[in-house]
């Protein structure tokens, strides 16, 4: 079985080919520079950039796999959530080949393409406990089956993701903030400042990263003659030492809450093996260090998708596609993207709700 998987959720424009033999024969990625000077994505600029990109990537990846675009089974694309303009795009495009192709179409949730990634390179069982940390998305979630997900915490505030973001930005360093943010903590002094952790007496597995991210603002302030950020002279040890605290808390408050998820999941799941991390936060190697010794002290198996499947990628949405599609789930040509789509509304069996069993 062959799938062909688009995605153009964010300001990545990729397609990807695998295989059920958890083979990936093509891909093809384009990081999007145009958002370096903004600090961030920029909705317009991102959905002018993917459909300039679409058609080139699509044919690069299907090149790369050395097939022909008849060989395929399922055409699948991420089809939300993420900023609309450019999901309208890839999904044209899916349903164009789809239906020249006379194929199935996939709709796939990106979230779902993130949480059924660590399943392509790991020997991952379901039911899983998943922690799915992106730019847009901090869930605790346990992962039942394709498509069905229960969730058990979630941010109230502000993704990991645009946490690492929103720091990066305070403190001049660029975008997107967490590789950047990581680099600069590898140096720093992680109790040198005590950062608090919102939310971690809640008797439940939700989580806040609004509080540690003012309280980051403040620090900087203190360096500021006016209180101005923008006018902060930080020291470059300083700007480590920040960089280390603020990972150090966030990661923290994950792995306090995961601990708690960790009991339900046991309770519910005695047969469940696997602690997975996913996203592009599932990127840093600190929070991957931390989240495999809690796996340890609880007796689970810890796993991630390889660092450059856990940002946003091609081959993620066609693996997602790829188990739908072998599952008996497939999309009519009318559906509709959508900019909200939360993953454990994803019952395969709700019309427009992520597809209808075939
Ligand atoms: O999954 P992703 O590519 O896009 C979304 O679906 O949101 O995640 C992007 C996010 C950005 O916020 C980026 O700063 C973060 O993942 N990220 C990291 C690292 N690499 C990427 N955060 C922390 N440490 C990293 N090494
Ligand atoms: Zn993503």
């Amino acid at each position: 079985m062959l799938v062909l998987g688009i995605e153009s959720s964010c300001d990545e424009t990729a397609a990807a080919i695998v295989n059920d033999k958890k083979e990936i024969l093509g891909q093809a990625l384009l990081s999007q520079e145009e958002h370096k000077a903004f600090g961030g994505v920029v909705p317009e600029i991102a959905a002018r950039a993917h459909l300039e990109h679409i058609d080139e990537i699509i044919s690069t990846c299907v090149k790369r796999a050395g097939i022909s675009l008849n060989d395929l089974d399922a055409i699948a694309a991420a089809s939300g959530p993420g900023l609309i303009g450019g999901v309208v795009v890839g999904v044209m495009a899916a349903k164009a080949l789809a239906l020249a192709l006379n194929k199935p179409f996939v709709a796939v949730n990106h979230l779902e393409g993130h949480a059924l990634c660590a399943r392509i390179s790991n020997d991952v069982e379901y039911p899983y406990l998943l922690l799915l940390v992106s730019g847009g998305h901090c869930q605790i979630l346990i992962v039942k089956n394709v498509g069905e997900y229960e969730r058990l915490g979630t941010t109230i505030d502000d993704a990991a993701g645009e946490a690492f973001d929103k720091v990066a930005k305070m403190l001049g360093l660029g975008y997107p903030g967490g590789p950047l943010i990581e680099k600069r903590a590898a140096v720093g002094d992680e109790k040198r400042f005590s950062l608090p952790r919102p939310l971690l007496a809640s008797a439940d597995c939700n989580l806040s990263f609004s509080g540690l991210k003012t309280a980051v603002r403040k620090l900087i302030e203190s360096y500021s003659p006016d209180g101005d950020i923008e006018h902060a002279d930080i020291p470059s040890q300083d700007v480590a030492d920040i960089c280390a605290c603020f990972q150090y808390t966030a990661t923290d408050c994950l792995v306090r809450k995961l601990k708690r998820a960790i009991g339900i999941f046991k309770s519910k799941y005695p047969e469940g093996k696997n602690l997975v991390v996913s996203g592009g936060v599932a990127a840093n190697a600190y929070l991957r260090g931390k989240l495999k010794e809690l796996a340890d002290e609880n007796g689970l198996i810890f796993a991630a998708p390889p660092i450059r499947f856990c940002t946003d990628n091609g081959v993620m949405i066609a693996w997602a596609g790829l188990e739908r599609f072998r599952a008996g789930y497939q999309n009519e040509l009318d559906f509709k993207p959508r900019p909200r789509w939360p993953l454990d509304e994803n019952a395969p069996k709700a019309a427009g709700a992520g597809g209808v069993k075939a």
